[in-house]
């Protein structure tokens, strides 16, 4: 039990400094707000506008808040830089590192205790774990929860998935525009983030399987009247989490990452967690690395029937059983120590939970596809490793020679993607490249090319793609992403021209091109124009161009990775 709060710090004494701190901040609190009995909590809050997918978080934080004055403690909002996936530009992976420097220095600058992270839109959730391993005071994520299922002319749409299905339609011939921008104003029925599962859905997932929200939260649909209940529930157990001093190093160990990576997998999670689980280790000091993703992810069957790499949406899951349902049929593939917020193991929650549709909750004899963890690929188009989710994938791809295509940006390939000229067949491997952390910059969800259109007409629907991108969490198809070094860092990506054989074999984890190390060692002293690469001169692009690292360290700021713990370095007056 914790006798002594950090907040007393501010509050505690006689003096003029402590006058300062509770004089400005008594605003008709109750009398005994600031006088060491009651922990100090911000609410890290990312509702904005901007961000529709967290819009709802204000009244969330109003639960969380009655929650932490129930059990004692005072609640403070602190709103926070709030990164709308699908509205910002060039991509919000750009800001993820900024809402988490950010969040970090402000929860160590403030006279604070605890903290509770409402996050949901695709990087809320990653930048404050990121945030609050770095400080390390106690705190516990509230996910804002998916929205419950749109539907067009009687059929579920889902978020993500659906555009990009929907829109090679319109591209191939299928589906006219018209019809197409009439789904438009169905598929976002709710408040709420992306109901399928995409990076929000799936960061959600993370975060309670490293522990890190109450058991059962994750996947509460946003409009369900038990998110605020728990969010009741959050509140209280914050207090709770101060006074036994629980810090996210006590809760996010090695093995919780592990739990994290099975999980993922065992939901046909998005490979963005990927970027952000190493992130978040980095923070922690925790030697977390591709390899364990690898090893970690294999043997474990994708268990959850949802878009983008099955048929349901989120709303049914949590009916079939929810996220703990389905982690109860794969309890053995998880490490039985690491505990949760609660301070019990995330195990003692899987007992007795039965699965009400095993139609959306696979039997475990029966899953969507039986060894599908995100698989890391190495040879030397990608020498530290490049990423591809099988489950999203077409099977018969997965082992794959065709000669390359390449595209040396995003417009690039714009430009020549429709062209009738382009040389190429669904046997070809479409090349992109500038598209990592440093050359767009922000490493933006490019990785799914679209299929040519000639190829489209004729009825193919998949290719292989490579890339230094990534790619949203909601798309698919046989994409492998991540690939690094970027080429804008020197990657040999940089160097594969168009015409040169690649050989993809998912099973053996290999990536190549069929070009001689002789050759690419010419190669590399002619490199392509340096244009296509991003050179911002100032502000937070050129800051985060200098220091971001690679995709395969989790793209932090070189700087940033580590944690300073909460001690403050000097008084204020
Ligand atoms: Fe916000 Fe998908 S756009 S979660
Ligand atoms: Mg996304």
């Amino acid at each position: 039990m914790v006798n002594r709060l950090r907040s007393d710090d501010w509050y505690e004494g006689a003096d003029r400094n402590a006058y300062i701190h509770r004089a400005w901040m008594r605003r008709g609190n109750p009398d005994d707000a600031l006088d060491g009995s009651r922990p100090q909590i911000a609410i890290a809050n990312t509702a904005s506008d901007l961000t529709p997918c967290n819009a709802h978080l204000d009244e969330v934080a109003e639960s969380v808040k009655a929650g932490i004055w129930a059990a004692g403690g005072v609640p403070y909002n602190l709103p926070v830089v709030s990164l709308g996936e699908t509205q910002v530009k060039p991509t919000a992976m750009l800001w993820r590192n900024m809402a988490a420097m950010a969040m970090e220095e402000m929860f160590r600058a403030n006279p604070i205790d605890g903290v509770v992270l409402l996050g949901g839109c695709d990087k809320t959730i990653p930048a404050l774990l990121m945030a609050a391993s770095s400080v390390d005071i106690p705190a516990i994520v509230v996910p804002g929860g998916p929205m419950i299922t749109g539907h067009f002319r009687g059929e579920a749409l889902g978020c993500g998935t659906d555009v990009w299905r929907l829109s090679e339609e319109v591209r191939a011939g299928t589906l006219s525009n018209e019809q197409f921008l009439r789904s438009e104003s169905s598929m976002i029925r709710s408040k709420g983030h992306c109901n399928t599962m995409g990076t929000a859905s799936t960061m959600a997932v993370v975060a309670e399987a490293l522990g890190m929200t109450i058991p059962g939260f994750a996947g509460t649909p946003a409009p369900d009247a038990r998110l605020l209940s728990m969010s009741h529930d959050t509140g209280r157990l914050i207090v709770e989490m101060i006074r036994s001093d629980r810090k996210p190093s006590d809760i996010m160990t090695k093995d919780a990452f592990l739990n994290a990576i099975v999980a993922v997998a065992a939901v046909g999670g998005s490979t963005n967690s990927v970027v952000h689980l190493l992130a978040i280790a980095g923070r922690l000091g925790i030697d977390l690395t591709l390899d364990d993703f690898d090893a970690a992810g294999a043997g474990v069957p994708v268990m959850a029937n949802l878009q983008p790499s099955g048929r349901f949406l989120m709303d049914d899951l949590y009916r079939a059983g929810g996220v703990l349902g389905l982690l109860a049929q794969i309890k053995d593939m998880l490490k039985p120590a690491p505990i949760t917020v609660t301070g019990v193991p995330l195990v003692e929650y899987l007992d007795d939970r039965p699965v009400y549709d095993d139609t959306v909750i696979l039997p475990r004899d029966a899953p969507l596809m039986e060894d599908a963890g995100i698989t890391v690929l190495r040879g030397n188009l990608a020498p530290r490793g490049a990423l591809i989710k099988p489950a999203a994938a077409t099977p018969e791809l997965l082992q794959h020679t065709g000669p390359a295509v390449v595209f040396d940006s995003i417009e690039d390939m714009r430009d020549r993607i429709d062209d009738p000229a382009l040389d190429v067949t669904a046997d070809s491997v479409l090349v992109l490249r500038g598209c990592g952390p440093r050359g767009y910059p922000g490493m933006p969800e490019v990785g799914n090319m679209p299929i040519p259109k000639r190829l489209l007409e004729q009825g193919v629907r998949d290719m292989v793609r490579i890339s230094d991108a990534r790619m949203s969490g909601t798309a698919y198809g046989t994409v492998i992403l991540h690939a690094a070094p970027e080429a804008a860092a020197g990657g040999p990506l940089a160097f594969v021209r168009t015409g040169d054989i690649i050989t993809i074999d998912v099973e053996s984890r290999t990536l190549n091109m069929a070009v001689s190390d002789e050759e690419l060692q010419s190669r590399s002293q002619s490199p392509i124009s340096e244009a296509a690469y991003a050179a911002p001169v100032r502000g937070w692009e050129k800051l985060y161009v200098d220091h971001v690292m690679q995709a395969d360290t989790g793209a932090d700021l070189d700087f940033l990775v580590g944690g300073s713990g909460s001690k403050v370095s000097r008084e204020s007056h």
